[in-house]
């Protein structure tokens, strides 16, 4: 728990603090002055793109640029219609509710949320046969945020009811090297020369994984050094991790090292990739795919993916003969 509070207050709590994604940050800042001006609940917002871009982070920033609390669940969490009618009727005017892992909601929990977005209202059918009859119960005004790694699993109706649709993008190192200085001077730590950008270069566009490595860098200079994070000792530290100079994992290298000792570089199947390097396919496409499409290393095709040029190179493998 302390590590998550710990965590927590190294994020930023106001658009002005957050660093990156400036497209969706200044159209947000709109979005907000417009309702606080009509001191109206902001239409519903479905933010979407790969794990740890800081979807959480920016429902928080949205709920206190608004002035409004927030109360934060996850689509499986949700068991029954029931428990998201207890959500919403607790609910005051004009507050956030964060779905995460919106994609995940039961399709009978969904169903509560149509009239709950559109109409602000929760519809129940009182007793049973001929006696049945339809009740509506207003709730109070409220923006659904809704957070996803797949907009593509999303149902249409739900997808259709949010007002604001914003993709998160993976961010650039000058970017995620401001994120690591800021989060040094929240911790306190002495960061110097170039470190913070050996740190960013090995984040794979991603403040989580940066902010990560930022903490076992950290330990290492702790141990090794004086405490103070030079480039040498990030780069020392970085190199025990495992983590190459374009931010590749194991995992990473495991996936392109499969695909293309097994397939010939593919085209292969998720599936075929996840059984053979003993992945979840879930995993591989929501974690490791979107940042080894991003690079080039990936590519989609009909039939499967298959490693790229770019890959065979980065990994020192000869590509194969061409089939004539
Ligand atoms: N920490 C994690 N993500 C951040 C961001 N986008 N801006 C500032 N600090 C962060």
């Amino acid at each position: 728990m302390e590590d998550r509070q710990a965590e927590l207050s190294l994020r930023p709590r106001y658009l002005n603090e957050y660093i990156g994604q400036s497209q969706v940050k200044d159209n947000m800042k709109i979005y907000i002055e417009a309702a606080k001006l009509r001191q109206e609940a902001l239409d519903h917002v479905l933010l979407y793109g790969p794990p740890g871009l800081g979807k959480t982070t920016l429902s928080n920033i949205i709920a206190n640029e608004l002035g409004v609390s927030i109360r934060t669940t996850s689509g499986p969490a949700i068991e029954r219609p029931g428990d998201l009618a207890a959500i919403l009727t607790n609910l005051q005017e004009n507050d956030v509710l964060f779905i995460d892992e919106i994609h995940r909601l039961h399709r009978t929990v969904e169903e509560v949320l149509y009239p709950a977005m559109e109409d602000f209202a929760l519809d129940f059918v009182i007793g049973k046969g001929p006696s049945a009859r339809s009740v509506r119960l207003d709730l109070p005004k409220f923006t659904l945020i809704g957070a996803t790694t797949r907009a593509g699993l999303l149902s249409a109706p739900l997808r259709d009811r949010f007002g604001v649709v914003s993709r998160l993008e993976f961010y650039t190192e000058d970017e995620l090297a401001f994120i690591v200085s800021r989060t040094s001077d929240l911790l306190g730590v002495d960061i110097i020369g170039d470190a913070s950008r050996e740190i960013a270069r090995r984040a794979r566009g991603t403040p989580r994984i940066a902010n990560r490595l930022l903490k076992r860098v950290r330990d290492y200079a702790q141990v090794r050094g004086d405490g103070i994070i030079t480039e040498r000792l990030a780069h020392e530290s970085l190199e025990r991790l495992q983590v190459d100079p374009m931010g590749l994992d194991a995992i990473d290298h495991k996936l392109l090292h499969a695909m293309i000792s097994r397939y010939r570089g593919g085209p292969v199947g998720v599936d075929t990739i996840a059984a053979s390097i003993g992945e979840e396919s879930q995993t591989i496409e929501d974690v490791y795919e979107p940042y080894l499409l991003q690079i080039g290393f990936l590519q989609r095709t009909p039939r499967g993916r298959v490693a790229t040029p770019a890959a065979y190179l980065h990994l020192g493998l000869p590509m194969p003969e061409q089939r004539p």
